[in-house]
Order: structure tokens, then sequence, then C-alpha cells
């Protein structure tokens, strides 16, 4: 089966890198209202088709980004989480069934690949991981996966990053923090900013990276802050919960496990995001609601929605 072809929103048709991305398309879409308590339902929910013109690229290929599943998947290995996370699995609306089906869809779409930046589980509870191992199982297509907050912060048991990376070995042996996968003539890049901040090591490793002179995409969990993302994100969350966002009440701050400031290698990694030419677009999540707008002008940062709500993004890259 081919793409689907009843899109429900424009589609856009960029270039990027190339001054075309016009500042119109900056926009989001929080979407409707819902009913907690009712089953998410079909029709999936595709974001508008994105296809980007990228010099460097050797041809053309098409994936699927998908972020923010939310597993709420819990049993008696985890009893002191059982109450809470069925509290959640309310809020998010039985995300297993919703998951389940929604990755029965996107199998029957063409693309070359798949990659999930995040939130995959809620809280990772023994019957999460092996729900996702599950889900990730039945990707009929190469995928890779960028750690979120909620893989290891929050209400994980324990709260340390490290713990939970080593444990994920169960679902895939891609290196978590940072890694790179060459395709038709693009560098794919995957990081882990999932504690909204990005090591000495990662800025050093990507810089290199966009020195080769190859043209990247970088996924990661969480988006950089422009502009136009500051209304929305702060209306649906009470702050800015995005790489670059300015601490407001720091308690809050280290709630979301943010830490206490914006650190001299996320400063600088974002100053180097922002100016440099090999870095072609990124794709991101988190937020929960679907924004496009350009960090650099011509260059595109797309915010997915959330899967547990049966969204999901396709892109088409193309060459320039
Ligand atoms: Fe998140």
């Amino acid at each position: 089966m081919g793409w689907m072809k009843d899109l429900s929103r424009r589609d856009f048709l960029s270039s990027v890198g190339a001054g075309t991305l016009s500042l119109a398309i900056a926009g989001c879409d929080t979407g409707e209202r819902i009913d907690p308590l009712s089953p998410v339902a079909a029709p999936f929910k595709p974001t508008a088709k994105v296809t980007l013109k990228i010099n460097g690229a050797s041809k053309p290929f098409q994936f699927i980004h998908l972020t923010d599943v939310h597993l709420c998947e819990c049993d008696a290995r985890n009893p002191e989480l059982i109450e809470f996370m069925a509290r959640r699995k309310n809020d998010f609306r039985k995300p297993e069934q919703t998951a389940r089906n929604l990755f029965n869809h996107l199998n029957t779409l063409e693309s070359d690949f798949m990659v999930i930046t995040g939130d995959l589980v809620d809280v990772p509870t023994r019957a999460n991981l092996e729900k996702a191992k599950k889900l990730l199982d039945s990707i009929d297509a190469f995928w890779w996966f960028t750690m979120g907050n909620h893989e290891w912060g929050g209400r994980a048991i324990p709260r340390d990053r490290e713990f939970w990376s080593s444990e994920y070995r169960l679902w895939t042996y891609q290196p978590l923090n940072w890694y790179y996968k060459q395709l038709h003539g693009i560098n794919l890049l995957f990081l882990d900013n999932s504690n909204y901040q990005i090591t000495r090591d990662q800025l050093t490793r990507t810089r290199v990276l966009l020195d080769t002179g190859r043209p990247c995409i970088m996924f990661a969990h969480i988006p950089i802050l422009i502009d136009t993302l500051v209304k929305p994100v702060n209306d649906r969350w009470g702050m800015p919960i995005c790489i670059g966002g300015e601490p407001v009440d720091m308690e809050r701050r280290l709630s979301w496990d943010m830490g206490p400031t914006i650190e001299p290698a996320t400063r600088e990694f974002l100053a180097l995001v922002r100016s440099h030419p090999g870095m072609k677009a990124i794709f991101s999540g988190h937020l929960h609601f679907n924004h496009t707008d350009e960090y650099q002008p011509g260059y595109p940062q797309y915010v997915t929605g959330a899967a547990y709500e049966n969204v999901y993004r396709r892109v088409t890259i193309e060459p320039a």
C-alpha cells in the first residue's frame, strides 16, 4: 500500500538551507479537546506530509516520525506504581491499545525507516519495557530511537538516566547518548537531550559531524526553543520545557529534571545548530502538539504531536 492520500492538512514542500521555507508555515496545532475517558479511535492523524529537498541527498527516501507513546503498563513487579499507572493509563486513554493499532497501521505505509523520539514509556516499569519491546519488534522497517525524559525521570525507580539507558539494551543496541547513521548522502543524528542539556562530548561530536560537510538531520526528544514556540509551550505546560528555555520557577524546573541552569555546552550547542549550514532539519516531540518553524532561516524544526493521540509525521527527503 502507498502513502495515505486523504491528507487532512496541507502538504509542505521545503527546500532546506536555501532560504525558501517561509515563516508563514510557522504554526502550532494543539489539537481538539478530548474526553479523557473515551478511547482513541481511528482514523489515524498524520500531520501534514513533509517533503524536504536537500542538496547532498543521493536519492529520495521516506520515513515516519513517531513520538510520545506513553505506554502505561504495570504489574506486580512494580507494586508501588500500580495505582499511579492506572490513573495515567486513563489520562492517556489506553495508550497500549492505541499504539498496537497505530503500529499496525504504520506497517502498511511505505517507508524506509521509522524514528521514535522518546517517551515510548510513561514510566519504565518492567511490564512497560516488555510491552515496548513487542511494539518495536513489530515494526516492519529499520528504526531508531532517542531517549525521552519519561524513559528515566519522573516516577522512574531509580530516577537515573544511566541506569535506564543500559536497561534499554532490551530494545536496541543502538548507542542512545549520541549516534549517527549515514543514509543516501545524509547523516541521521540521534541525540539524547532528555535532561534539557547537551554534554561537552555530544557538542564536540556534533560539531565534527557537521564539519564533514555532509548534510545532517537531527532527531531528539526535546525541541529547541524558537520564538513562536514560547507562547504555545507556556500555555500548555506552564513553562518553556525546551532546550534553551530560561529558568522561571526553580522548583518546577527541577521537578522537570531540567537542572538549575542552562549549561555552557548546551548554549554552545544551540549556537552551533542555529548557525551551521550542515544542520538541515530537526525532528522532536515532548510537547504533545504539532509545531513547525525555523531555528535558522530556511532550516525547519518539526515538533510532532503525541502518538497516544494517533499522531505521526511522514517525511520524504529528495535531492535538491
Ligand atoms: Fe517528554
